[in-house]
């Protein structure tokens, strides 16, 4: 399975970002994780929203089959990416570490969730171990 895993800002400074709230697990820990169940990972990470945009645009048609993504705090306000995510035609899995509604109130709405398969909140790296398992689901079913 061919699996894009893209990450939005802030997300590059995990292992030593917050470790109470977000574990200790690097971006190449979690592209091992979803490695161990996807097979293929290519995985992106941007502190910018056009790139993640223009990243999602690119998986339309190049053989993604399923997207995992970790949008950081777009995930709460990004119209523009909730427009991109709801473009692509493959499942995707939306996946935050943190129990984002055990957090600020801020947090606890996602406007991609609407336009995504499957949510995984607060299971820290083993969220994105999950997520594998949901996005291998989906594309078996598809
Ligand atoms: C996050 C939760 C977001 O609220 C936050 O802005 C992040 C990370 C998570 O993985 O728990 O950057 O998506």
């Amino acid at each position: 399975m061919q699996v894009l895993l893209a990450h939005g800002p802030n997300l590059s400074q995990l292992g030593s970002r917050d470790p109470a709230v977000y574990g200790h697990a690097t971006l190449a820990d979690l592209e091992a994780e979803v490695a161990a169940v996807a097979g293929e990972v290519d995985a992106f990470q941007s502190e910018y929203e056009g790139a993640l945009l223009e990243r999602l645009h690119a998986a339309r048609g190049d053989g993604t089959e399923a997207v995992i993504l970790n949008p950081g705090a777009l995930t709460h306000y990004s119209y523009a990416l909730r427009d991109a995510v709801e473009l692509l035609d493959v499942p995707v899995v939306e996946v935050h570490l943190s129990q984002v509604h055990a957090r600020e109130p801020f947090r606890h709405h996602s406007v991609i969730s609407g336009v995504v398969a499957v949510t995984i909140t607060g299971a820290g790296a083993y969220g994105y171990h999950l997520a594998a398992l949901a996005a291998r689901r989906l594309v078996e079913d598809a």
